[in-house]
This record gives structure tokens, C-alpha cells and sequence, in this order.
């Protein structure tokens, strides 16, 4: 198959990028694949909302920038901030044109939430099921523009470049370039090849990694490593943003139902064990703290305390009130038998989001040629050391829009390459024992989340590598000798992510918003970002 542009992810980047592309290119064809279902994506499982400044009487860009820069902590790229919480405004104004719908007050203007780290209430939510209601909207726009082709269970295993027509491609390499990908189709099991002009990756994040996080099965970080492989420039992985409050529910690993931070921006109350209102301690901005705070005070309540969760307290709202915003929340909680207005919420931080990712430009161009990335498996330079809470759904429509505003100038300048060889399955036979895979992932989930979490030291770190680099070997003898299946592609991915978180904290000699390192607790004078 060939294709003039490749969209790989179908979740909020992607689709965004797809349909401007389709509507600007009627007489092109965009393929977009995603590796399960349409809607299967972080993005369907956003809650809380979208952060845009679109009340100028109460609101300005100067608060939002300055909200989106203090939750960074120093590292955010100014200019970027400045880009998208100025374009942010248009670009949610075209959502609602492709149909999604947020919730008005009775005289028609926008309910508008809060979150931690936020000075004015911004939020556009559509109850708590906010990217449920946008992944929604664009999937429909999508299936009424005819020059769109979306397949599904079709797995991305690698990007397409010099390399695989025989070049020596290393960092070094100047202009290493994509030509498009090799997917594996699980409806065949067979291995295609996919020539693309111009290739986007938005691939979302991480959160798999660990044991337990708010992310889908699908989030297993499989776009930085293909790009890591490709010898593409990685950036920031150390800056994992676990969220304060998942629904702690006993037994549960993988992915853990979330309970939105703006609970908290509608008056809910975190308690310790002992019922003390902690947050107090911690910081003057209490429960609405930034969530790097919020996350380290939970941490260190539940160790001093010796427990596995803490409680949110709503028992103050009014059923009525709190179904109206969050009805999703309020039948889940139910469903496990914690009425909220009698009883509190159990609560435990959760992996959540990968601030770091692909390194883009501000026109989401990757180090590689014709290879752009958006979304949350970019790093843009937006997010810096901590994400401010809704801006990801915003970041990912406006790098959306960029990307497609720079590849529409470049795209009748591109031809597709024709030396790219099939893919060779030669001397590979069936694995025999899945539990080598799930074993394997098992323990990489335990290694990131004991040694790698939200407090790390140099210790535990070096710990973690050793255990990755015997998993990697392991990993990497089973890729060369089986025939490809999700599970394994998606460990060999996850491995190689938790390589580099790791080593990105290994390099920080410092404590700065979400990277916490008990020998360096202090902010270093050199503020530098780490590029992998
Ligand atoms: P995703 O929506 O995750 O889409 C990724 C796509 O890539 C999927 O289609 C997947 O199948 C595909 N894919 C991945 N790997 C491959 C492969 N190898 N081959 C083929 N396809 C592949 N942010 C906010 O701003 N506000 C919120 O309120 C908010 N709430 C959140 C609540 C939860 C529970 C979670 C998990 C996240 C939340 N976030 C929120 C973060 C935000 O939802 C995500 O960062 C954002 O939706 C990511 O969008 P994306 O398009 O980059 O990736
Ligand atoms: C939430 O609703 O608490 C999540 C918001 C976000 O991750 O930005």
C-alpha cells in the first residue's frame, strides 16, 4: 500500500490532523491505523476537560501561560506556551464545529471547571466524560469525509528509513529520513509494508509501564520507541505525571478507573487515614495544588501511615450536584458500593502521563525527515517538568493543526521511495509459551513502579537498570526467534520506554516538579532538558 499521508493513532492528534488534512487534500488519500478499536484511546477516557481561556472578562493568556509556566517548573519553552494557549481558542471553536458538545449554564455560556495549578476557572468539560464526547465527535467527522481510509487491528512495528535499505544509521546520522512503516496485521498476522510521503506518529502515551495507571491497554509508548530504534530524538521521558486521585480498588492492576482532579475543583476534600485534611500541610494551595505536590504529599501520607490509599471526601455535596457534573463517576463509585454523599472515596496516585516523548519542533517535526509527531507521545516543550492538568487535550489540537500546516507546504515536494524491501519473517516459528512474555511484563510494571515512581533515588535507579537490561536481553532473544505477535511488540516497546525514563532520571541530578530524587532533593542552577 501506498499512501501520500500516514496517520498512526486514532485518538484526539490523530484524527484532528487527519480531517484538516482530508478537508485541505480531497484528491489525497489519508490512511489512518490505529492498533485496536476506533475509539480506543487515552483520549476516550479523558474526564476533567479542556483547558482554553474563552472568557477574556474574567480570564487572560497571561494567566493561563503564567498557570501552564509555574507548573512546569522552570523547564517549559516559553514560546511554545505562548502558541498554544493563543491558538488554543481557534482550534477548540473547529472541535465544536466537527460537533462536540461541552456543558452550558442556563443562559448559554460555558460551564467552565477548575483543576490544580489553574488561577480561574477554564475547563470546558462535557460532564466527566469529556473525551468520550470528543473522541465522538471526530470519529463521526471522519466517516463523512470520503478521502479518509481508517483500519483498525493494524499494529505499527517500526518506522521506515535508510537503514532498512541497507545504510549504517546511527545518532550521528544527518537527514536519517521515513518512508512510511511496517505493520502488523492482526486480522492475517502478516507483516505489510506501507509506503507513506508523510508519516505522523500519534501514538499517546506511556502508562502501561507501570502497575498501575489511569491509561488504556493501548498505552504502551509504542511511537517513542519506534522513533528511539530509528535513532529519532527522545526527550524529557523522565517526567512521568502520576495523577493524585485513581479510585483505589483492591486487586486491581492495569488500568485503574480515575476520579477527576476537578472533584477537587468543586470543593472535593483528600483526607488521611486519621480523617485530617493533609493537603494543608503541603502546600498553600491545598487540594488544587499542582499535581506533582498533591501526588508527593499522597505518597507520603500513605507511607507514613502504612496504607495503600487515602480518601477523597464529597460527602458535603449534594447528590444533585455532584450527578450533575459527574454522573460517570457517581455510578462507578456505586457500582462498587461507596455511595459518595455517605461515604468518602478511596484514593491512590496512578502513572497518568508522559510530559516527555518524540522531540518536536514548534511545527511538530521530529529529528527525522517527514516523520511528524503529535499528542501525547510528543514533547513539544509545552508541559516542561510538570503538565499543567487539561492543557494535554489542548496541546494535541494545536500540534495537530501545526503539523498539518507545515506538511500541506512540503507535500507536493515528496515522492515515496522504492527501495524498502518486504519483511523478512525468515527462521522465526511460533512462540510456545505466552507466559514468557506476560512474566516478563509483570516484572517490568514491578521494576518501574517499586524503583521508578514517585520518589526515585540513585539506588533504586541503578536497580531498575540492571533488571531492565536482563529483560532486554531476554525480550530480544524472543523477538529474533518468534513470529510477531501484539504482546511481544508491545513488551519489546515498553522495555525500551522504561530504559528511558530510567535513564533520563539518571541523569537528572536534580529534584524539579515531577522528578523526585531523594540524593539531589533541590532544583540544580542548570536547567536543561535531556535528550535521548
Ligand atoms: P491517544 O488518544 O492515546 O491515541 C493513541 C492512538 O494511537 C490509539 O488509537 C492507539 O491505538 C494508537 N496506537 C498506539 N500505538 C500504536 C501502534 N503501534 N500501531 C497502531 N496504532 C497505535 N487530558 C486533558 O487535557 N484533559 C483531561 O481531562 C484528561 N483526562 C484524562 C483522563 C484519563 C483517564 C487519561 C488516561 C488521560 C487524560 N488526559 C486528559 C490526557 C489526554 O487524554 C491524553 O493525553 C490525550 O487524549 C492523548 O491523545 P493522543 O491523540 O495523543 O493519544
Ligand atoms: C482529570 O480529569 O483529573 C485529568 C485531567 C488531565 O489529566 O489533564
Amino acid at each position: 500500500m501506498q499512501t501520500d499521508f500516514l496517520v498512526i493513532g486514532s485518538g484526539i492528534a490523530g484524527l484532528t490532523y487527519a480531517l484538516k488534512i482530508a478537508e485541505q487534500f480531497p484528491d489525497k488519500k489519508v490512511v489512518v491505523m490505529t492498533k485496536a478499536a476506533a475509539d480506543e484511546t487515552n483520549t476516550k477516557y479523558a474526564q476533567g476537560g479542556i483547558a482554553v481561556v474563552n472568557d477574556l472578562e474574567n480570564d487572560s493568556f497571561e494567566k493561563h501561560i503564567d498557570d501552564t509556566l509555574i507548573a512546569g517548573d522552570g523547564l517549559c519553552n516559553k514560546e511554545v506556551v505562548e502558541i498554544v494557549v493563543k491558538e488554543g481558542p481557534e482550534r477548540v471553536r473547529e472541535l465544536i464545529e466537527w460537533g462536540a458538545r461541552f456543558d452550558k449554564e442556563e443562559d448559554g455560556d460555558y460551564k467552565r471547571g477548575k483543576e490544580g495549578g489553574h488561577s480561574e476557572f477554564r475547563i470546558l468539560h462535557h460532564k466527566d466524560v469529556t473525551g468520550k464526547e470528543m473522541e465522538r465527535a471526530l470519529i463521526d467527522a471522519v466517516n463523512n469525509q470520503k478521502n479518509i481510509e481508517f483500519i483498525k487491528h493494524c499494529f505499527v512495528v517500526d518506522i521506515l528509513t535508510q537503514h532498512h535499505f541497507g545504510y549504517l544509521v546511527n545518532k550521528a546520522t544527518p537527514d536519517v529520513e521515513c518512508y512510511g512503516v511496517y505493520v502488523l496485521n492482526l486480522e492475517t498476522n502478516k507483516i505489510e509494508k506501507i509506503l507513506a510521503k508523510i508519516t505522523l506518529l500519534a501514538t499517546g502515551g506511556n502508562g502501561q509501564v507501570y502497575r498501575t495507571t489511569t491509561n488504556p491497554a493501548i498505552a504502551t509508548g509504542d511511537g517513542v520507541a519506534m522513533v528511539y530504534r530509528a535513532k529519532g530524538r527522545i526527550e524529557n521521558m523522565e517526567f512521568i505525571q502520576f495523577h493524585p486521585t485513581a479510585l483505589y480498588e483492591p486487586g486491581v492492576r492495569g488500568h485503574a478507573f480515575l476520579i477527576t482532579e476537578a472533584v477537587r475543583g468543586d470543593g472535593g476534600i483528600l483526607r488521611n487515614l486519621d480523617g485530617e485534611a493533609f493537603m494543608e500541610k503541603y502546600d498553600e494551595r491545598k487540594d488544587l495544588a499542582p499535581r506533582d505536590i498533591v501526588a508527593r504529599a499522597i505518597d507520603s501520607e500513605m507511607k507514613r501511615t502504612g496504607t495503600e490509599h487515602v480518601w477523597l471526601d464529597c460527602r458535603h455535596f449534594t447528590k444533585e450536584k455532584f450527578i450533575e457534573h459527574f454522573p460517570n463517576i457517581y455510578e462507578k463509585c456505586l457500582s462498587i458500593g461507596i455511595d459518595i454523599t455517605k461515604s468518602m472515596i478511596p484514593v491512590a496516585p496512578a502513572a497518568h502521563y508522559s510530559c516527555g516523548g518524540i522531540k518536536t519542533d514548534e511545527w511538530g517535526r521530529s529529528s527525522i525527515r517527514n516523520l511528524y509527531a503529535c499528542g501525547e507521545c510528543a514533547s513539544t516543550g509545552l508541559h516542561g517538568a510538570n503538565r499543567l492538568a487539561s492543557n494535554s487535550l489542548l496541546e494535541a489540537m494545536v500540534f495537530a493543526h501545526r503539523c498539518f500546516v507545515d506538511a500541506a507546504e512540503k507535500i507536493n515536494s515528496l515522492s515515496f521511495s522504492n527501495n524498502i524491501p518486504d519483511w523478512n519473517a525468515r527462521g522465526t516459528t511460533e512462540p510456545k509459551e505466552m507466559i514468557l512474555i506476560t512474566q516478563s511484563l509483570k516484572e517490568l510494571q514491578q521494576v518501574m513502579s517499586d524503583y521508578v515512581g514517585i520518589v526515585r533515588n540513585d539506588v533504586r535507579l541503578q536497580r531498575a537498570m540492571r533488571r531492565l537490561d536482563l529483560l532486554w536481553e531476554e525480550t530480544e532473544q524472543l523477538y529474533e526467534s518468534s513470529s510477531l505477535s501484539p504482546q511481544l511488540l508491545q513488551l519489546r516497546n515498553m522495555i525500551t520506554v522504561g530504559y528511558l525514563i530510567v535513564k533520563g532520571a539518571s541523569f537528572r541530578k536534580e529534584s524539579r516538579g515531577l522528578h523526585f530524587n531523594t540524593d539531589y532533593p533541590n532544583k540544580s542552577n542548570l536547567v536543561q532538558n535531556i535528550v535521548l
